[in-house]
């Protein structure tokens, strides 16, 4: 296996074997911060880590993660950069390339983190997209890992928006790493196809299966994780809520839904929640629509079966993961 100077734009991109490696790099990572070994691998190199939509765990992995291994890290907020209004996306990276030895992209279209990587000499991670989050679908792989033990023949079932970046990552690693997946939400919000013909096309090497649905009885009995995200995601138009709203209102992550997963089943949200009204946005929606709680209720989100907060700090140990493979070189023997 070599990572060295590869970019980590989509979890398509690696082999089962590569991922599974992450994953096991990861959890020693985690060991070793923990027992408080000092992990400063890279001094003297530094990264840059460039949001153009906001984030609290993503920026907070990568800054932590980078001072651990050691490295100096500056942040772009998402009007600090010149990049795509006065300089090209293939222009920043040409520079960006020449001062830093890493580059983290959090942003809209997939397309820009790949121009950014075709363009640079250095590793490209991506931190999300309108596409894709590959950093999340590690973190919570990681977090099923550790909580069940083992991944192959789990049920993974996400419910709600399955098109948007997060559902889709977890499609393509469930395919990879031998996790039935089910994509259940409204029709009008279909993933889609030709991401799911391609992820069903790894799935069916691994010995499992990707279903898309509308109907959640799909889960009965079935589904080891019960996972949602927010109905609208960054970047989309706000005008959409109500749409949203209705269309997604069957999907909520409820007692009732969870009683449908196996029993013992667990509960997984990347972050951040709309589960009850201590947000600005969760307000607004409860003056305009009236709900007090919006894709999970807060009773499950606060019960025992949620996992969310492993999954958050999980964030930081992949994170360093990947930067640390795509940025140590072994020495020629
Ligand atoms: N889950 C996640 O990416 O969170 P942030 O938007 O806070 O980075
Ligand atoms: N789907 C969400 C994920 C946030 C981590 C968004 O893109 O806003």
């Amino acid at each position: 296996m070599n990572f060295y100077n590869r970019d980590f734009l989509k979890i398509l991109d690696f082999s089962e074997e590569e991922l599974h490696y992450m994953l096991a790099t990861a959890k020693k990572f985690k060991q070793i911060k923990k027992a408080g070994q000092n992990h400063k691998y890279f001094p003297g190199k530094n990264i840059v880590i460039v949001f153009e939509k906001t984030s609290t765990r993503t920026r907070c992995s990568f800054e932590v993660a980078g001072y651990d291994l050691g490295m100096g890290v500056t942040y772009l907020d998402p009007t600090g950069s010149q990049m795509g209004h006065k300089e090209s996306i293939a222009d920043t990276a040409k520079v960006l390339s020449r001062i830093y030895d890493g580059i983290e992209y959090r942003g809209f279209d997939q397309k820009i983190v790949e121009t950014l990587a075709e363009n640079s000499d250095v590793p490209v991670w991506n931190g999300l997209t309108n596409e894709c989050h590959p950093t999340q679908a590690l973190g919570d792989f990681m977090t099923i890992e550790e909580y069940f033990g083992n991944l192959e023949g789990l049920t993974l079932a996400f419910v709600g928006d399955t098109r948007n970046n997060v559902a889709n990552s977890l499609m393509a690693m469930s395919a990879k790493m031998g996790v039935n997946f089910i994509a259940c939400g409204p029709n009008h919000l279909r993933t889609d196809e030709e991401v799911v013909r391609k992820c069903q096309e790894v799935a069916s090497k691994n010995n499992c299966t990707i279903t898309v649905t509308d109907d959640l009885n799909a889960l009965n009995a079935k589904a080891d994780v019960v996972y949602t995200d927010v109905w609208l995601s960054m970047g989309e138009d706000k005008e959409k809520w109500g749409e949203r709203i209705e269309l997604l209102k069957p999907y909520q992550v409820n007692t009732e839904l969870m009683n449908r997963a196996k029993p013992g089943a667990i509960f997984l949200h990347c972050l951040p929640s709309f589960h009850d009204l201590n947000t600005s946005i969760a307000k607004d929606i409860n003056d305009k629509f009236g709900l007090t709680e919006m894709e999970v209720t807060d009773e499950v989100f606060q019960s025992k079966q949620s996992l969310v907060f492993d999954q958050a700090e999980n964030r930081m140990h992949t994170i360093k993961t990947v930067m640390f493979l795509t940025l140590y070189k072994e020495e020629a023997k």
